[in-house]
């Protein structure tokens, strides 16, 4: 086993199987046998020189580009880079390495490889045709996709089991820990695979972790992570029910509207439930003819997803069967959901404010202080 001075300490605090070796080309895991390093200047042909014109997204952490490999195969390429003082980046490249290279499942994304070259870490990854679900259900006409009902409930299964996969089936569980929707890649059937696992942490038992950076994007973050920064599993079902509303509603996590202002999805949907018309946040494009009992089934789901109490959350694979109504929730309760509401109280590095809700939180600092909870 050999690993370059920089990522030694890394993989040993973030990984017990996998072996990478960056210097040459083979790295092996437990389903890596195609994980390539890639030499930069391939990547760079692939690429068109990171070219504007090859460019398909840009995230907090840098840009990604569309590439052809010599193969023939066409991949995504996301080029990060690393703060030589904080080694801000790296952090995240080795975790998505580590974990990414262990996994295999048909609702996440495939890491082809990797490159580092300098300051700049490459991740190489299948490309995926019909981009994140953020751009196609929140991206408006531009996309030029119409998400139907079908569509819709097929990409939620998907997500669903993608994570039940990293919750329930791998060991050491996973915690993925920034799930939305721009995170939600779509292939050319539309088959979503969640991605970005950057921020994921590796549970070694079953004890819960109190985490002292809270990370993930506000919005989707469970309240009591946000205030304690608890981490467990049922912070990701939490991402999970607000990406379940997005999904139904087409609609963003916050909105501002002249009547009411900034109104946040969990609040809207919590409402329209409460008022007994669920079917009032459905999205208008999928049109009239869809199954109601399904949709209504899916804000429940999407609702039991987001509660206030954790443990009043299903776990993943609980969640999945309710949605495909193998468990009934006709006579389950539905309490207040939890919301972070309040940014005031949250210290972002040096700052105390929060510029959008949208926004990564990537080094935020727990303060304890407490954070409302919609009510
Ligand atoms: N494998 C891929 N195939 C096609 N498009 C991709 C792929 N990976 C990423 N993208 C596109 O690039 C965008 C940027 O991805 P990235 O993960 O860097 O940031 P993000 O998820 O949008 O935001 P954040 O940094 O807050 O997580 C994605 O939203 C998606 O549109
Ligand atoms: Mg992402």
């Amino acid at each position: 086993m050999k690993f370059t001075s920089c990522f030694s300490n890394c993989f040993s605090s973030a990984s017990e199987t996998a072996i990478i070796d960056i210097g040459g080309r083979e790295a092996e895991g437990e389903n890596d046998q195609n994980f390539t390093v890639f030499s930069y200047s391939e990547l760079k042909v692939a690429t068109h020189g990171f070219s504007a014109s090859n460019k398909i997204g840009e995230g907090a952490f840098g840009s990604v580009y569309k590439g052809l490999l010599r193969n023939g195969s066409i991949v995504a390429v996301k080029m990060l880079s690393v703060e030589p003082e904080s080694m801000r980046g790296e952090r995240e490249f080795v975790s998505e390495i580590t974990t990414l290279t262990k996994l295999k499942h048909e609702n996440l994304v495939t890491l082809k490889g990797c490159c580092v070259n300098g300051a700049n870490r490459f991740l190489v990854y299948n490309y995926m045709e019909n981009n994140s679900l953020a751009q196609i259900l929140l991206g408006g006409e531009t996309n030029g996709i119409k998400l139907g009902w079908e569509a819709r409930r097929a990409i939620s299964l998907g997500v669903a089991r993608g994570l039940a996969y990293l919750h329930e089936e791998v060991e050491p569980h996973i915690v993925h820990r920034d799930i939305k929707a721009s995170n939600i890649l779509l292939d050319q059937n539309l088959m979503p695979k969640v991605s970005d696992f950057g921020l994921s942490r590796i549970f070694r038992d079953n004890a819960s972790h109190i985490s002292t950076h809270v990370a993930g994007t506000l919005g989707y973050l469970a309240p009591e992570y946000a205030i304690s920064g608890r981490l467990t599993r049922k912070i990701d079902v939490y991402s999970f029910g607000v990406l379940l509303l997005e999904i139904i509603s087409g609609q963003t996590v916050v909105n501002f509207d002249l009547e009411h202002g900034e109104r946040y999805l969990v609040q809207k949907a919590w409402e329209i439930y409460r008022a007994n018309s669920i079917l009032q946040l459905v999205d208008p494009t999928v049109g009239m003819n869809y199954p109601e009992e399904e949709a209504i089934r899916f804000i429940k789901v999407g609702l039991l997803c987001v509660q206030e109490t954790a443990g009043l959350r299903p776990e993943m694979s609980k969640a999945l069967k309710m949605l495909t109504n193998d468990i009934d929730i006709e006579g389950v309760q539905i309490s207040q959901p939890g919301l972070v509401a309040d940014l005031m109280n949250i210290k972002l590095g040096q700052k105390t404010t929060f510029p959008s809700l949208s926004s990564k939180v990537s080094s935020l600092e727990s303060t304890h202080s407490p954070l409302s909870s919609y009510s």
